[in-house]
């Protein structure tokens, strides 16, 4: 087949890299693509959210299947555009992707379809929205409606907290249009962990799980990013849970977009709690509870889960995009993954670009890792830093131990000017 993967992170690294493991051979095409996505593909001078200039590629080369990795040109209706010139892509049209983009039509969806999550109200005004905190306790949650670059979530300990966070969505705009509305939220307790499915407009395919670590330092420390690390399957969701994640959360939210007349067809991912027995029960009255959804693959939770699938990874993308998924099409290997997000110092604050960066030849060679580039590229001959997060080291192995040891082993091979990683991803399962 001749795919195009849209996107230039480590989760489409992961996709390029899953699909080029196929037993038949495809001609691989990613836009923009990294440094690490060369050896597979041809990298296209158009970027991720450039809709027309994806268009009008995809209508001269008429590729068999497009992936749309990232969020922002599933909300800007890169979907919808390809569909319009007939062209095959994997992703939710614009109206689906508002799963993410909308964290108020989320939450109305998950309403109507009867899906377990934490209680919320959405406000404009910010008076009224303060005046609805006691309802809630504290810890709360306020929540910024729209696509605030993982930012729009404030986690308040104190009404004070709660209070400053709505005055910078509603009062001061310090979130632009995303903070336009507001949600404040129940604070839901327990462990995290993310379902990403496999959905084709009507049947939904669970991949297996995993667990990201969100925040930037050991011990769940400091400020969220984009996730410092993943490892899959996560032991928090039990074999038991499946089905139930299945039919009470997937999918409802697939048939009630439906009904809407939104045929949802790419990957439904959902952000879990998961409370323990005698932790503190959501409103919901379930131990189970979405904390979001996103219209996408996670990202590092792909460089953790695509390892881990056999079978014909392409016709399996296509059969979403066809509507005709199978649940033959996931095939879970028994080895286990972990991986390891190598990142720029600084980040998620400001940091620098353009290091160069060593060990990469060392590290490929450890066996049962992989190294997946997430914010690279190449220059004057060699491979420099060229984001916040600049690579996902995976490794696998027949247990979590070994597959996080071997992760490890390859992390530190590598190094560029500024260079850090946690050291504990995975702590949670060794906890248990
Ligand atoms: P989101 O962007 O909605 O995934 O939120 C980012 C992070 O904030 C989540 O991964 C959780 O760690 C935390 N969070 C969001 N909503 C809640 C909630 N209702 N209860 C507890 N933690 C939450
Ligand atoms: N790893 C979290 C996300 O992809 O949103």
């Amino acid at each position: 087949m001749k795919i195009l993967v849209v996107g230039s992170g480590g989760r489409e690294h992961a996709i390029t890299w899953r699909l080029a493991q196929d037993t038949e051979k495809h001609e691989l095409f990613c836009a923009p693509g990294n440094a690490g996505t060369t050896a597979l593909a041809t990298n296209l001078a158009i970027g991720a959210e450039d809709v027309s200039g994806v268009v009008a590629w995809a209508e001269a080369n008429k590729p068999d299947l497009v992936v749309v990795g990232p969020e922002a040109p599933l909300c800007k209706g890169l979907v919808d555009a390809l569909q319009k010139i007939g062209v095959k892509a994997f992703g939710p049209v614009q109206a689906g992707a508002r799963m993410e983009g909308s964290k108020r039509f989320a939450k109305e969806i998950m309403d109507a379809a009867g899906v377990p999550t934490g209680r919320a109200k959405t406000f404009t005004d910010a008076e009224a929205a303060k005046a609805a905190l006691p309802e809630y306790g504290l810890p709360v949650v306020i929540k910024a409606d729209g696509l605030a670059a993982g930012k729009g979530v404030i986690v308040a300990e104190t009404t004070e907290q709660a209070e400053a966070a709505i005055d910078d969505m509603l009062v001061d705009n310090k979130f632009g249009a995303a903070g336009a509305e507001v949600l404040v939220e129940e604070f839901l307790h327990g462990e995290e962990c993310s379902i990403l499915a496999l959905v084709d407009g009507e049947n939904a395919v669970l991949l297996p799980s995993s667990q990201d670590h969100k925040r930037v330092f050991d011990g769940d420390k400091g400020p969220n990013t984009g996730g410092m690390g993943a490892y899959s399957p996560a032991p928090v969701v039990t074999d038991a849970m499946l089905p139930d994640i299945k039919a009470r959360i997937i999918l409802p939210v697939v048939r009630e977009l439906k009904k809407r007349g939104i045929v949802y067809r790419g990957v439904l991912y959902a952000g879990l709690m998961i409370t323990p027995p005698g932790g503190k029960t959501a409103l919901s009255g379930s131990a189970v509870n979405v904390v979001e959804f996103n219209a996408r693959f996670g990202d590092p939770e792909t460089e953790a889960v695509l390892v881990r699938l056999g079978g014909n990874f392409a016709q399996t993308l296509l059969n979403v995009a066809n509507g005709c998924l199978k649940d033959s099409d996931v095939v879970v290997k028994p080895e286990v993954a972990a991986t390891v997000i190598v990142a720029s110092g600084g980040y998620p604050g400001s940091y620098e670009k353009g290091k160069a960066l060593s060990g990469l030849d060392k590290a490929a060679e450890v066996p049962n890792a992989i190294v997946f580039h997430c914010g690279t590229k190449a220059q004057d001959g060699a491979t420099v830093t060229a984001g916040g997060r600049v690579l996902s080291v995976t490794g696998m192995g027949a247990t979590l131990r070994e597959a996080v040891d071997t992760a490890y082993k390859a992390v530190d091979l590598i190094s560029f000017d500024g260079a850090f990683h946690r050291r504990d991803i995975a702590h949670r399962a060794f906890e248990r």
